[in-house]
């Protein structure tokens, strides 16, 4: 096997980012440099408590958890407790995390990673709001020359928005982290909802992950059990869509995706369509092509990895 590829996952756990966190564990051909939180599904405090829960369940205490911003940058945070409960990690039975959160700021781990690391080594894997990224950029702007790709999960184009009619939820929340980093030149992979919407919890894909029966594939089952009851209710599914671990997927499964390159730019001033990502998919525009943006996926495919790489675990 060649080297593993070195990641930082920037999340907000929340169910899905604990799938994806899972997902990244269970998979050899990934080196999670650390795990750095940000204030999105709940607040700061509950997503850098929920991150290190994970790493407990899945006994892997090895990998450093830095927490991050604890609001956007230029507004009021936007919780999701709707969705995904009080802790933003319903479901199983929570202890108090017993490791430690590493002293450094989430914002200068990564810089700190990104330099040291050789250019163009390090992928940056988002699935939360951009302002830890977008406060790195602003703070450090030589970093973006050195990532290697950031693959996000976030923004909706012809599936439109899922917290309000125009937006997804992490771009929702912070619009202008999301504009500074779609600005960057920083090579971008997209998986927005367009791709999410298709890869729901059903009945016959998650019973595959409840046969497993491990520590961490049963607290998984019961996260997603609690997680698909919002969205089986909200859109008439069978089964709820499992955002997040299409990144770290798409990482180990590129062919599972199909998408193309596209300008996206992102609505920041609009009362009425803030966070929208305006995605140039039938390239009219001519604006310069900024992010890969995938579509399509094989969801029976996605499963089958995520229940094979869990059961690692
Ligand atoms: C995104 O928002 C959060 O609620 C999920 O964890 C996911 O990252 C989906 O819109
Ligand atoms: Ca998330």
């Amino acid at each position: 096997m060649s080297e593993p590829r070195k990641i930082i996952i920037d999340t907000d756990p929340g169910q899905d980012d604990a799938a994806a966190i899972m997902l990244a564990l269970g998979s050899p051909e990934l080196d999670i440099l650390g795990i750095t939180t940000v204030a999105g599904n709940v607040p700061l405090a509950r997503t850098s408590c929920n991150a290190r829960i994970i790493l407990e369940f899945c006994s892997r205490t090895d990998v450093k958890v830095y927490a991050g911003a604890d609001r956007p940058i230029a507004r009021p945070l936007v919780t999701a407790e709707h969705v995904h409960g009080k802790t933003g990690l319903d479901g199983p039975e929570l202890h108090e995390p017993q490791m430690p959160l590493e002293a450094r700021h989430a914002v200068d781990f990564i810089i700190e990673t990104l330099r040291r690391e050789p250019a163009g080594t390090v992928t940056l894997c988002t699935l939360g709001p951009l302002t830890n990224i977008a406060t790195a950029l602003e703070k450090a702007p030589d970093i973006a020359g050195r990532v290697r790709e950031l693959v996000m999960m976030g923004g909706g184009f012809f599936e439109g928005g899922n917290i309000t009619p125009a937006a997804e939820f992490n771009i929702y929340v912070d619009p202008e982290a999301a504009a500074a980093v779609f600005k960057s030149g920083i090579p971008i992979v997209m998986m927005p909802l367009d791709v999410t919407h298709k890869v729901l919890t059903l009945k016959s894909r998650v019973a595959s992950l409840r046969e497993i029966g491990s520590r961490p594939a049963k607290a998984l089952v019961e996260m997603l059990d609690f997680f698909e009851r919002f969205d089986v209710e909200k859109y008439g599914s069978d089964g709820g869509p499992l955002h997040d671990p299409t990144v770290i997927a798409y990482l180990l499964k590129p062919e599972l995706f199909s998408g193309r390159d596209c300008n996206v730019e992102i609505e920041t001033t609009s009362p009425l369509t803030v966070g929208m990502t305006v995605v140039d998919w039938w390239q009219v525009t001519g604006r310069k092509h900024n992010a890969r943006v995938m579509k399509d996926v094989d969801a029976d495919g996605f499963f089958a990895l995520l229940a094979e790489r869990v059961g690692r675990l």
